[in-house]
């Protein structure tokens, strides 16, 4: 497994630097994070879209509780909706409106030219904001791909963009683990991510009230550095 030399896994430099130049260290190390995912993502989309075809039990689980009473044809935010297949697909399938947002080019073609019904919008989530709100938030198995800097900004905007009553369903990484890369398909991606904890405390702070919340998978020690999965309402 290869690393960045980010700035969490060097705190002593760090400590060396002025606030204006953590800043701009920080924002180099996200810059280089988003590059790298965009560009990993557009060149495994084949294979990536082949083999991520089917919702897994506790996704089925996840999605129930996300769109539990949810009035027909409610618009529902997707960020990193990768090709829109298995969740966006199934939220279409249920009869609600999907606004999906991604920087993977390659990915976005295929939920166009297969879910013609959806919005799907070419762009960051770091940089996405609407003027609208949503009755539903996904950030399935995407928010981890974020340096972990901006993970409080990012959901304190997710739940400014969530309405009253509308849930937010999320993956985060399991473990305290130091921002890493790792190879999927022979490409290389950043992860990181603050324990599901902190998470959940973070979410707490915004108001929100847990519905659902468990480990997907527990961190193994090793490659595996777990995967947290939450449903939270906005009162
Ligand atoms: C592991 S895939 C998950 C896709 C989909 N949510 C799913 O569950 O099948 C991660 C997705 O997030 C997207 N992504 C990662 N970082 C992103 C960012 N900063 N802005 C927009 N999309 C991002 C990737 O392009 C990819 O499509």
């Amino acid at each position: 497994m290869e690393s960045l030399p980010t700035a969490a896994q060097n705190p002593l430099h760090i400590v060396e630097m002025s606030a204006k130049r953590r800043r701009t260290r920080f924002a180099a190390d996200s810059a280089a994070a988003h590059a790298l995912n965009r560009a990993s993502y557009d060149s495994i989309a084949a294979a990536w879209d082949s083999a991520r075809t089917t919702l897994q039990p506790r996704e089925v689980a996840f999605l129930d509780a996300l769109l539990e009473g949810l009035e027909p044809r409610a618009e529902v935010l997707d960020l990193g909706c990768g090709s829109g297949r298995p969740l966006a697909a199934e939220i279409l399938a249920r009869g609600h409106r999907v606004t999906g947002v991604d920087q993977a080019e390659a990915l976005l073609a295929l939920a166009r030219r297969r879910y013609p019904d959806g919005n799907w919008i070419l762009g960051a989530v770091e940089s996405f904001a609407a003027a609208q709100t949503y009755r539903a938030i996904v950030c399935w198995d995407a928010l981890f791909h974020i340096h972990r800097s901006l993970h409080a900004l990012l959901l304190g905007r997710m739940v400014r963009m969530l309405a009253p009553g509308g849930r937010l369903m999320l993956t985060v990484g399991g473990s305290e683990h130091p921002a890493f890369t790792d190879t999927m398909f022979g490409r290389r991606f950043f992860y990181d991510s603050y324990p599901p904890g902190k998470v959940l405390e973070v979410l707490v702070a915004n108001g929100l009230r847990p519905v659902l919340a468990e480990y997907l998978n527990l961190p193994a020690g090793g490659r595996d550095k777990g995967r947290y999965a939450v449903v939270v309402e906005k009162p």
